[in-house]
């Protein structure tokens, strides 16, 4: 991998709960070939678990109250202006951004998703994949537009499911794949 001359993207990364691809992100923003820097975590829940990684990071970090979507949105926009952010990685963020919110960074939002987009869009994908008895399913990264979980695919890896899959196993495997697949797709498109 040829070493990145240019300075480094400003990036904040949104969480909601445990954070381990908060985690898998700042690893791979330390790297020299990583062409993102981890300026901002935010999470709109104070007791995210995924908040210890900013701190031990020392990441500077937010926590912003959605009860006020449209208060909490502008408030983003001004600490992201302040701290010149210029790409956005939703990591476990639970919230849906306004329309309003995502045209002021056009093609600087990404998420990942724990399913094969365009199927399983939404909550509780796990549940919904193993009711169905899928044979196959695996995460998505893609662009944020403002339908959920609809935006431009940038990547996918597919897992098989086993016999006797749970919830809880599906998770485990999948999330050990989203936290190699984000890095890759941030690679693809910067
Ligand atoms: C991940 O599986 C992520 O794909 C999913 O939440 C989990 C967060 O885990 N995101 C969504 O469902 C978004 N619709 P993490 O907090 O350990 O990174």
């Amino acid at each position: 991998m040829e070493k990145l001359t240019g300075k480094k993207i400003n990036t904040a990364v949104f969480i909601s709960g445990k954070g381990s691809n908060l985690k898998s992100l700042i690893k791979y923003s330390k790297s020299k070939y990583s062409p993102i820097k981890i300026k901002l975590v935010i999470s709109n829940k104070t007791n995210a678990k995924g908040l210890k990684y900013a701190n031990i990071n020392k990441i500077p970090k937010k926590i912003i109250n959605f009860k006020k979507k449209f208060q909490a949105e502008t408030r983003i926009l001004n600490i992201l202006n302040i701290k010149k952010i210029n790409f956005i990685c939703l990591a476990g963020f639970m919230i849906v951004f306004s329309k309003k919110f995502i045209n002021k960074f056009p093609g600087k939002i990404i998420n990942i998703h724990p399913s094969l987009l365009p199927k399983y869009k939404g909550l509780n994908t796990h549940i919904r994949v193993l009711k169905n008895n899928e044979k196959f399913s695996g995460c998505t990264v893609h662009y944020v537009n403002s339908n959920i979980d609809s935006g431009k695919i940038i990547l996918q890896k597919k897992v098989k499911i086993i016999k006797n899959e749970t919830v809880s196993s599906l998770s485990k495997k999948i999330l050990k794949e989203e936290h190699k697949l984000y890095p890759k797709a941030i690679n693809k498109i910067l």
